[in-house]
């Protein structure tokens, strides 16, 4: 079906502006002209004008502008053709033909969904009946409000194979089928498909119910059941909420994305309209597509569980290749076992807004992901690390932004490796920070259970090194921590007996200097490791350099040993508060979880400091 540019301009000249408008957003008259305050963005006093003869909406403020037609898709978020649909319906005016075929499946979804609308309308009313009573009870215990249930068109379906059918009968038994509402099993009668469950509608951008998400009222499998696919019901085309989202984040700028049906619901109620959800599937490129119409860079909010965070990696991976100047995406992981219902829930708005404040950005999470993927320790796996990050960036469609991923991820990869300076040493320059260049951010990684002691082993890999080059260089340092470097689980055993052994020695002769230290340890078989260290090639740190400033090598060896020391203590806690929080959930428990977060976060701030002072210091030594 092609639409004339005459058939355009009749339906324009047909749609009352200021009445379509006028549905949403409250209009005064002013002169020959209405006039609003903004629904495209925030405001006070109105600057928002309807001008009905020249069919023009215009603001002065955010010089949002268009007709009817522009109304429907960028304030309702309607694709164009949808758009064109239901302001001729509304106008009286009958489409240009269309083929039969196409005719006839249109009169086919008609019926399709009016059988959903029929459904989910009878589904609330037991909701607010008698059967709903456990439901009702159910959403009163989440906190969920009866004016969010209605908004959302909660449900309840009884546990029962015909209550529906019996309901619908009119429709006949292979339209519900179709519908989903049904499951037919070979040739036996069908039944209702959703029996005793908490029923949520899903609604299609134009806020028609297509299908339908069904949870299970107290524990049992599976905890969701979904329409299957139909007609009108195309999963992964299909985002939870799109049709009252659209609007909000025209609003707020920007868009939300979680990963259930409770948590769009729940954030709703705690403000945030601006959310939707994937159906249970991992984001797929129509989805991210749709996502870049309401905002250029959607914020994904997922659980910081290992479910949640390969979720939220996929969605990494499938949305690289897709990039453009601009358009990307961003991350805020939550606490492990929190999802963002029950941080809204537990700790209010306040605390998602603040998370919200600070999200990562996509090309961190693909560095910390695969930063932490594998240890760090020989040049083969740096190499490897090289490799991977040159493959995702090689997958980006986009020129500019392709070539901006590589140099990145070349600097932060240059920054691990750098090699020392040739020229000695030189004090940090005042105010120095390398104008223009991201700070070398290692960001947490995923947390808690599958994925504990890979960030903990990236965390070794990186800073153990060092920090034995460090004190095979300054031998009295090992007598001042000899307390956190023997709580130290090193996992190469190669450089754990070596740093038994430096502890030993430096137990029996508090004055040691380098030279003597390497001869002690050559007596017991430690010569060639402790010789290998000192050749390699190893993160740039001013204590592993021979001709270093000692007070400031001895001051960032001791911050390298308390990062080394605390990250793993930190990763234990965290897991062992996650697993709490899942057998016997308590706000304690929980605010033990943020807080360790928190201290992980600060640890690897801490530790891109140090790397990064020293490159400040290294670019000045060699006057760049
Ligand atoms: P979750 O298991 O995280 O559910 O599934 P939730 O939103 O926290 O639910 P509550 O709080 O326990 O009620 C997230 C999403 O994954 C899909 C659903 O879309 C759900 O909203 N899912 C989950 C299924 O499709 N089937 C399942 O059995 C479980
Ligand atoms: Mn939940």
């Amino acid at each position: 079906m092609t639409l004339s540019p005459q058939f355009l301009d009749e339906l324009r000249a047909r749609t009352l502006l200021s009445g379509l408008v006028g549905k949403t957003t409250k209009l005064q008259k002013a002169g020959r002209e209405w006039r609003a305050c903004c629904p495209f963005h925030n405001e006070k006093t109105p600057s928002f004008y309807v001008n009905d003869d020249k069919g023009f909406y215009h603001c002065f403020g955010c010089s949002a502008h268009g007709d009817a037609i522009r109304w429907m898709t960028d304030q309702r978020g309607l694709p164009f053709m949808d758009a064109v649909k239901e302001l001729a319906q509304t106008a009286g005016m009958e489409l240009p033909a269309m083929d039969p075929r196409a005719a006839e499946k249109a009169e086919a979804a008609k019926g399709l969904h009016e059988a959903c609308a029929d459904a989910a309308g009878w589904f609330t009313d037991q909701l607010n009946g008698l059967a709903g009573a456990t439901a009702r009870d159910i959403l009163a215990k989440r906190g969920i409000k009866p004016e969010t249930a209605r908004e959302f068109g909660l449900g309840f379906a009884p546990d029962s194979r015909g209550a529906l059918k019996g309901a619908l009968k009119d429709y006949g038994d292979p339209l519900l089928v179709e519908a989903g509402l049904l499951i037919k099993v070979e040739e036996k009668t069908p039944y209702d498909r959703f029996r005793g469950r908490l029923m949520i509608p899903i609604r299609d951008p134009r806020g028609r119910t297509i299908a339908f998400g069904g949870r299970i009222i107290g524990d049992g499998e599976p905890k969701y059941l979904n329409s299957p696919e139909t007609p009108l019901f195309d999963k992964g085309r299909t985002l939870y909420n799109l049709d009252k989202a659209a609007p909000a984040t025209r609003k707020t700028g920007r868009v939300l994305v979680v990963e259930g049906y409770m948590d769009v619901i729940a954030l709703a109620q705690a403000g945030f309209r601006e959310a939707v959800a994937p159906l249970g599937t991992a984001l797929t490129e129509p989805q991210l597509e749709r996502l870049w119409r309401l905002a250029e860079v959607p914020i994904l909010c997922f659980d910081g569980d290992s479910a949640g965070q390969k979720a939220a990696i996929r969605a990494a991976h499938r949305a690289t290749p897709l990039l453009q100047p601009g358009r990307s995406l961003a991350f805020v992981t939550l606490p492990p076992g929190v999802d963002p219902d029950d941080l809204v829930r537990t700790k209010g708005a306040g605390a998602l807004e603040a998370l919200l404040a600070n999200p990562e950005p996509l090309v961190d999470r693909l560095w910390a992901s695969e930063f932490a993927a594998e240890p760090l320790t020989t040049p083969e796996q740096r190499a490897g690390l090289k490799q991977r990050l040159t493959e995702i960036a090689n997958t980006i469609a986009d020129a500019n932004v392709k070539s901006e991923y590589i140099a990145e991820f070349r600097r932060r990869t240059d920054a691990l490796n750098a090699r020392p300076p040739r020229a000695p040493f030189v004090p940090r320059p005042q105010g120095g920070g390398r104008k223009g260049n991201q700070p070398w951010k290692p960001a947490p990684g995923p947390v808690g259970d599958g994925a504990k002691g890979i960030h903990a082993r990236g965390m070794d890999g990186v800073l153990t090194k060092p920090v034995l080059i460090g004190l095979l260089r300054h031998p009295t340092e090992i007598g001042r921590h000899i307390g956190e470097l023997s709580r130290l689980n090193i996992t190469d055993h190669r450089l754990a007996n070596l740093l038994d052994a430096m502890i030993d020695v430096a137990v029996e002769e508090q004055t040691l200097d380098s030279e003597r230290l390497l001869t002690i340890l050559a007596t017991s078989g430690f010569d060639i490791i402790a010789h290998d260290l000192l050749r390699a090639d190893q993160l740039m740190c001013s204590f592993t350099q021979r001709d270093a400033e000692p007070a400031r090598a001895r001051e960032e060896l001791d911050e390298a040993i308390a990062i080394l020391v605390a990250r793993p203590e930190v990763d234990a806690a965290l897991a062992e508060a996650t697993a709490m929080m899942q057998t016997d959930y308590s706000d304690e428990a929980f605010e033990r979880q943020v807080s360790l977060v928190k201290e992980q976060q600060a640890l690897d701030a801490r530790l891109a400091n140090l790397v990064q002072s020293n490159e400040d210091a290294r670019a000045f030594a060699e006057g760049s």
